[in-house]
């Protein structure tokens, strides 16, 4: 036991082996017969196992290489660290390190372009986390910290860290939901409230993956939570339903390929309007005046960042910007003034303050605009 919580490889032997073990269990469940993944979904997902793995391996030995010329005397300086410090450290490090890595790729341009093939998945399953490109795979800091650890000398504290970091992790992402089972017990209800302030749940990171906020139980924009959902509590991004959406993927998808999901910027999309294609710019399509429209009873989601090919409302094109849509409900049906400059201080509604701006070009969206969650 000592010797494989001190060998570094342990940690990828057991990544393997729990992606083998719920494969199994999703095969056995028949999650697999009626599957609607492509082959570019499978390709993506191993893909992104291999992406992931060759870029912890380059980590890994590039800390220690460099480590031991630059800081000699760290290496293994940390070895005799007692368990109870290490691993609480280690996990909590790596997992603040990836609630910002994960919120920046959703609120960032440069970085949603390679999470997007995470949020093309348009099922549920174990592989889906490895659905992510080549550069945000080299960038993402969890592979740099456990090297570092690992060069530090706290190695069984990384490998326990990962074990169940990795147990969470591909949970959540499982067919397997087994929230929903334990949701059922009513007695169960208090301890489940207290363990979902924890840990992240299937409900919790489904809802992350849902379409969108229309169904009152998705938030693409929130949950970002990794391991631990205290960060998504903490900084305001967290949404419990213990409901799970009825349908995943982008809002608006020009199925890009396995290539240029992987390997953007390098290879590019051929798809007109992907996000990932070399000629793609965000165009805004902002009035400056009000959509008068009947609305259906429902909720209805209004664009609030301007770039919605179907204004007024949100088609997904937020993603990449640090903007929202926002969620209402219209009870039966009825006329409404909705905004479409993305200035009103009511929104969805219009409040005339595109009458302010005049003659003058409209101020850019989310620069005067108060911004809602
Ligand atoms: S497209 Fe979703 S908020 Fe604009």
């Amino acid at each position: 036991m000592t010797e494989l919580l001190n060998n570094p490889s342990t940690g990828k032997y057991f990544v393997l082996l729990t992606i083998l073990i719920f494969g199994a269990i999703e095969t056995f469940g028949g999650h697999y017969k009626n599957t609607s993944r492509t082959k570019d979904d499978w390709i993506m997902e191993w893909g992104g196992f291999f992406l992931v793995s060759f870029s912890s391996f380059l980590a890994l030995y590039g800390v220690i290489a460099f480590g031991k010329i630059l800081l000699p005397a760290s290496f293994n300086a940390y070895a005799n660290l007692s368990l109870w410090i290490a691993v609480p450290v280690y996990m909590f490090a790596d997992d603040l390190a990836q609630y910002w890595y994960h919120r920046s790729a959703h609120e960032y341009d440069f970085l949603w372009k390679h999470h997007r093939p995470h949020h093309a998945a348009e099922e549920m399953g174990i592989m889906v986390s490895f659905r992510n490109s080549f550069v945000y795979y080299l960038f993402i800091p969890n592979v740099w910290i456990a090297a570092t650890f690992t060069f530090l000398g706290m190695i069984p504290a990384t490998i326990i860290g990962l074990f169940v970091k990795q147990l969470v992790v591909f949970t959540s992402h499982s067919t397997v939901k087994w929230d929903e089972y334990v949701y059922k017990i009513k007695l169960l209800s208090p301890i489940m409230w207290v363990v979902e302030r924890i840990f992240v749940t299937p409900a919790f990171h489904y809802a992350h993956h849902g379409k969108s906020k229309a169904d009152g139980i998705s938030d693409p924009n929130g949950n970002f939570g990794n391991a631990f959902t205290v960060w998504d509590q903490l900084f305001g991004t967290a949404t419990f339903t213990r409901k799970y959406p009825l349908e995943f993927g982008l809002q608006t998808d020009p199925k890009d390929g396995w290539a240029p999901h992987l390997f953007y910027p390098f290879i590019t999309s051929d798809k007109v309007g992907s996000e990932i294609a070399k000629d793609f710019k965000r165009v805004s399509t902002a009035t400056m005046d009000a959509a008068e429209i009947e609305l259906e009873a429902g909720t209805h989601l209004w664009c609030q960042c301007g770039f919605s090919k179907n204004q007024p409302f949100c088609d997904g094109a937020h993603h990449g910007t640090k903007i929202k849509p926002i969620a209402f409900k219209v009870k039966k049906k009825r006329k409404v003034k909705l905004c479409n400059c993305k200035h009103t201080k009511t929104g969805p509604f219009c409040d005339n303050t595109h009458l302010e701006f005049g003659n003058t070009p409209l101020p850019k969206v989310g620069k005067k605009a108060t911004v809602h969650s």
